[in-house]
């Protein structure tokens, strides 16, 4: 019994070992444009509230409003447009687009999950990581949920967690807090060039995800989950 005993002791010792030797072992997952294209109606919504105002809106400025929080967002596309307008209207109009946006997440399906995404986080929780949601939005419980996608994470912070945007740390610290990982051993997947910059600020690596060519601050990019080595990626992080 007691030489039994021991050698489960030293099993579980082993596999602590192993753990802890491992670079990484929590994953970090932005929500919109990472895990479903919801980032195509946050920017439609926008542009039909541009549109209605008669401001302009491209998706050159579009690609900036990524990961960034609402009221901050829409700021962008004022200052683009040169308009002022008073705090009370920066709510109003923001009311609107969320009207436009909530408005697309009704048809919301399947098909607009990002292919391979669902696999993946499953993947990294097979191998023994954590996995976080972390996003700006206030609506990604509901797009959570719509997807039933809430059981793949063991924390979710959304845009009602946090008070500072993107490139502020908050959603990924938070993040790292909520599921027990030191920030030096998380890494974030994100579509948003604020996001990567959250992502370093946080004392975290980030994969990039989508077009490289807007992302120059990330040292990896991809936008197909099956490029990705996981196992390499857990024991030597990006670099
Ligand atoms: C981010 C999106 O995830 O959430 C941004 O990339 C959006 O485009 C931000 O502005 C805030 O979303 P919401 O749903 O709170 O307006
Ligand atoms: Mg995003």
């Amino acid at each position: 019994m007691a030489a039994s005993g021991g050698v489960v002791v030293q099993f579980k010792t082993l596999l602590y070992t192993a753990r802890m030797s491992q670079r990484l072992q929590g994953f970090i997952f932005d929500l919109d444009g990472v895990v479903v294209f919801t980032d195509k109606y946050h920017y439609l919504g926008w542009k039909r509230l541009a549109d209605t105002q008669g401001w302009h809106l491209d998706e050159t400025i579009g690609h900036q409003l990524r990961g960034v929080s609402r009221i901050p967002a829409l700021e962008v596309i004022l200052e683009h447009n040169g308009v002022t307008v008073s705090e009370d209207e920066k709510h109003r109009l923001a009311d609107i687009k969320n009207e436009y946006y909530k408005a697309f997440l009704r048809d919301i399906n399947e098909d607009d999950l990002y292919p391979g995404a669902v696999e993946f986080v499953e993947r990294v929780r097979e191998l023994g990581m954590k996995t976080a949601l972390a996003s700006a939005s206030k609506n990604a419980e509901a797009v959570l949920e719509a997807l039933r996608l809430a059981h793949l994470f063991d924390a979710v912070v959304t845009g009602n967690d946090i008070t500072r945007s993107k490139p502020d740390p908050q959603v990924f610290l938070t993040a790292a807090e909520r599921f027990g990982v030191e920030p030096s051993r998380c890494v974030v997947f994100e579509d948003a060039y604020s996001g990567i910059e959250a992502a370093h600020n946080a004392g975290m690596q980030a994969v990039g995800v989508g077009d490289p060519a807007r992302l120059p601050n990330a040292s990896l990019c991809m936008t197909d989950y099956s490029e990705l080595s996981l196992e390499d990626i857990i024991e030597r992080g990006l670099e």
